[in-house]
């Protein structure tokens, strides 16, 4: 069995023994349509502006906080933190040390920051991994300034949808896919936690993201691997396996395949 199940790994990258698996999940995402369009609508909502200092929370390879740098330069300050430090080592290494963003170690439940700081905040994808979100949400509006926005982008594996023949098989993956999340529904509870911490002008956009490529699902959602752990603990018979695989493969080739799963973009106003 992998223990690096994208998954369950994101929490504590440093753990694994082959961090490659993060960085090239990491890598492949940013490479893909749906996530550079999400993230330029995230940029047009975030408004950022020169002089601002900008907070990219779960920063991961950095290449959000480069771009933020980008938007505001030549004036203003993005800082993006991490709780891995080889995350950040790679960030650091791809970012250039005069003109782009300064990187952190930190836990996200810990800003290592004083109150009323920052003009804007930023966390994209790190929430579903974090136990105790809300406190994350506090901890960000501690840190910004009154007037500040942040926004929060994250998915709701409650979601998560294939299409397949062999329903009981599909609904056992799907529900192990997600549960395996620290937090599953994390895309749908955001707007009620930005209210509890006291954010005004809530704004919400759902999106969805569509893969219609078995092999490439396969590789950002660990089908294969969800599915051979469900055979290893006896929920799913290995024939049936062996036909799930066989139907998804042949749904792709014969473009039937269809994997989709909705994400929110939340934003408010400290
Ligand atoms: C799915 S990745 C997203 C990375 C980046 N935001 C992006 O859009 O590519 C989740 C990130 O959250 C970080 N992370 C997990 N737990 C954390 C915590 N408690 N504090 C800070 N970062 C954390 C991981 O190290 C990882 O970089």
């Amino acid at each position: 069995m992998s223990d690096d199940y994208l998954a369950t790994g994101f929490p504590s990258v440093d753990a694994s023994t082959c961090t490659g698996v993060y960085t090239q999940c990491l890598d492949l995402l940013d490479s893909l349509p749906y996530f550079k369009t999400y993230k330029a609508r995230s940029d047009a909502l975030l408004d950022p502006r020169a002089g601002q200092t900008i907070l990219e929370v779960g920063c991961g390879l950095g290449e959000d906080a480069r771009r933020l740098a980008d938007l505001i330069a030549p004036h203003g300050r993005v800082i993006g933190i991490d709780r891995s430090r080889r995350l950040l080592a790679e960030a650091q290494a791809r970012t250039s040390p005069t003109t782009g963003p300064a990187f952190l170690q930190a836990d996200a439940r810990a800003l290592p920051f004083a109150q009323a700081c920052v003009d804007r905040c930023r966390i994209d994808r790190a929430l579903q991994h974090i136990a105790q979100p809300q406190r994350v949400i506090h901890e960000m509006a501690r840190v910004l300034r009154p007037g500040g926005r942040l926004l929060a982008y994250d998915n709701d594996w409650g979601t998560f949808a294939l299409s397949s023949s062999l329903c009981e098989a599909t609904d056992i993956l799907q529900t192990r896919w997600s549960r395996a999340f620290t937090n599953p529904w994390i895309g749908r509870d955001l707007p009620r936690y930005l209210l509890d911490a006291g954010f005004h002008d809530v704004l919400v956009e759902p999106s969805v993201s569509l893969f219609r490529d078995f092999a490439l699902a396969d590789r950002v959602y660990n089908l294969s691997e969800t599915l051979a752990r469900a055979v290893r603990d006896g929920a799913v018979s290995p024939a049936t396996a062996e036909a799930w695989r066989a139907e998804q493969t042949l749904l792709s080739r014969t473009g039937g395949f269809l994997c989709s799963l909705t994400a929110y973009t939340v934003v408010g106003t400290r």
